[in-house]
């Protein structure tokens, strides 16, 4: 009797054991919820004020008020389309209606591979969580989505199943893996983090450079030698890594994504530890006086008091004015950078159709390819005229210099071909002129598009609501 007792017992101890074995494993599963709305009721002034990131919702900007980007990015999806960023509620919205995804019909078409989703949604958490980042990253865009479908919120940086986020703690985590090798590279581990150092880190998951590798063109930062411009051009160079070939020059190029955590670090703020957080979400109070944290992500002027004004003792006019003179001189260099490099882009072209060999050109577009890489890593950081205005003029300083260096070795190359008039610039006045004289054929891209809106992406919506993928909104 005892002994069967006894392995009865030992029965049941496997059985629970069986069981927590396997609740353990679907409790992982269930570690990262991607749906904010699950949050509203708990943790509501976070909610609301997160959900206000709908309020920033100007589109615009981009290729329409600088057509000279066109040239620049020839052969390449921003050339199709691209504006500025506007509130993370938006993200999955503009990310299916940019042209750089097209329309994809089929799981299985380009252009763009699944880590085009990454800086986009907290689903990418819980696909990393669920599945591995292997898994993850595997096709093409259009495989995730049904599956993407939350845009940037709660699960993208809080540990969003822990019980000190359940309490209304910040339980700040590490979403994505390849952010927490970033950080490693540059000696930064994220769990050994100051809490101050952790709330710009979250940040850093999105707001940083980053490039696609190996066969499943998964999310890597180019940060092992440093995040400086000149070391991520070193590091890039050294593994002779290029986004594409430009379709003018046929120099082997560098989009660089938007490094906003690298040049805030660099800058006097970033310096002393001044977090976005201190700017971008400052602590403010809701109607019974409790202190909360402001997750309406957007410009810091709109909050002056709680964000500039804790520090500094200027009034709002006041640094208004230094910030918006910095955007001034950042905007003027840009514009003489990009008008270098556009006529650098149509030089090397005529070189190639005068007959000017691979080995004749290989210095040129080296200077081309860097010259555009440090003008791209300066504008691409936005905001960098308040985060370091120095880095910005500085680094679209070198730009010129680079694209200097490019054209006078042209100007010497071409005059070899008999070549000695300037090459004139096809009318460049709008986005659609540029697109114009690359003979894009825009008409088509955008019906396309409207189609797939209507068609594919509707049933993705149909399909996550069927999974409970997405909560009602
Ligand atoms: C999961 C990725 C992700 C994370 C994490 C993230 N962002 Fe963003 N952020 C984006 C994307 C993508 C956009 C552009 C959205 C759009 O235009 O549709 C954006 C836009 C912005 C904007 C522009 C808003 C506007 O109105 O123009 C600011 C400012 C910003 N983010 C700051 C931050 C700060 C500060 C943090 C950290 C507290 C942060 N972001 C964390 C991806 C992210
Ligand atoms: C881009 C990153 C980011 C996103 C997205 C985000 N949070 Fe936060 N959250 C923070 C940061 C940073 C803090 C402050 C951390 C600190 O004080 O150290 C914070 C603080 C909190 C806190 C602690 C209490 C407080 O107000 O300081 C709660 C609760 C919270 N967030 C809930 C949410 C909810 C709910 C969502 C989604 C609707 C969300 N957060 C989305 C970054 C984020
Ligand atoms: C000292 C305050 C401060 C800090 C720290 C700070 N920012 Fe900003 N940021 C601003 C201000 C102010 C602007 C808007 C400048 C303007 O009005 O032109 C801005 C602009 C931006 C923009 C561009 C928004 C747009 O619509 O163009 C992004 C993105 C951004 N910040 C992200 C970050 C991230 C990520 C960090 C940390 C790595 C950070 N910021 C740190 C003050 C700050
Ligand atoms: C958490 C504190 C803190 C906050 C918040 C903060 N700053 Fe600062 N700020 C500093 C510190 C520290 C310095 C460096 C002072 C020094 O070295 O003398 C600085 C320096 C500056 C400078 C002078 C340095 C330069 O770049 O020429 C300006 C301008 C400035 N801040 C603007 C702003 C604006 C605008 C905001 C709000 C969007 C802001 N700061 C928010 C702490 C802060």
């Amino acid at each position: 009797m005892g002994k069967i007792k006894a392995r009865l017992s030992s029965v049941l101890l496997i059985l629970f054991a069986s069981f927590l074995v396997s609740n353990t494993a679907s409790a992982d599963k269930l570690n990262v919820e991607a749906r904010n709305e699950a949050f509203a009721k708990d943790h509501k002034d976070q909610y609301d004020s997160w959900r206000a990131t709908s309020e920033l919702d100007t589109l615009g900007g981009g290729l329409d008020e600088y057509p000279d980007m066109v040239i620049l990015w020839a052969g390449y999806p921003f050339a199709k389309d691209y504006k500025k960023a506007r509130g993370h509620f938006y993200a999955i919205t503009d990310i299916r209606q940019s042209l750089r995804t097209a329309a994809p019909m089929k799981d299985t078409d380009g252009p763009l591979p699944m880590a085009c989703w990454s800086c986009k949604s907290p689903d990418v958490a819980r696909l990393i969580d669920e599945g591995g980042e292997d898994a993850y990253f595997e096709g093409m865009w259009a495989r995730g989505g049904s599956q993407v479908v939350n845009p940037i919120g709660c699960g993208d940086c809080h540990d969003t199943a822990s019980k000190e986020f359940a309490e209304g703690k910040p339980a700040l985590y590490m979403s994505r893996p390849y952010t927490e090798r970033g950080l490693e590279a540059i000696s930064k581990p994220f769990d050994k983090a100051s809490r101050l150092d952790q709330q710009s880190m979250v940040c850093s998951n999105c707001h940083v450079e980053y490039y696609f590798s190996g066969k499943n063109k998964a999310v890597k930062f180019p940060w092992d030698k440093g995040i400086t411009v000149e070391k991520m051009e070193e590091y890039y160079d050294n593994i002779a890594f290029s986004d594409w070939t430009h379709a003018l020059s046929k120099a082997p190029m560098l989009k660089a994504q938007h490094p906003e955590y690298e040049t805030w670090s660099q800058g006097i703020h970033g310096k002393n530890n001044v977090t976005c957080i201190d700017c971008h979400m400052p602590k403010v109070q809701n109607a019974d006086g409790k202190l909360y944290t402001d997750h309406k992500i957007g410009n810091p002027f709109d909050r002056f008091s709680e964000s500039c004004s804790s520090c500094h003792t200027q009034s709002k006019q006041q640094l208004q004015d230094v910030v918006a003179s910095r955007k001034e001189a950042v905007r003027e260099l840009k514009k003489k950078a990009e008008r270098q490099l556009v006529h650098a882009h149509f030089e090397a072209k005529a070189a190639w159709d005068a007959g000017a060999t691979e080995e004749e050109m290989k210095p040129i577009l080296q200077d081309i390819r860097h010259a555009q890489w440090r003008w791209d890593y300066a504008i691409a950081s936005h905001g960098i005229h308040m985060h370091a205005p120095e880095v910005g003029l500085k680094v679209l300083g070198t730009s010129l210099d680079k694209s200097a260096e490019a054209r006078t070795k042209l100007a010497r190359l071409l005059a070899t071909k008999g070549i000695t008039a300037p090459v004139a610039l096809p009318d460049l006045s709008t986005k659609a002129d540029a697109q114009k004289a690359l003979g894009m054929d825009m008409q088509k891209l955008e019906s396309e598009k409207q189609e797939f809106l209507k068609t594919r992406v509707v049933e993705w919506d149909n399909e996550a609501k069927k999974e409970g993928r997405l909560l009602n909104q």
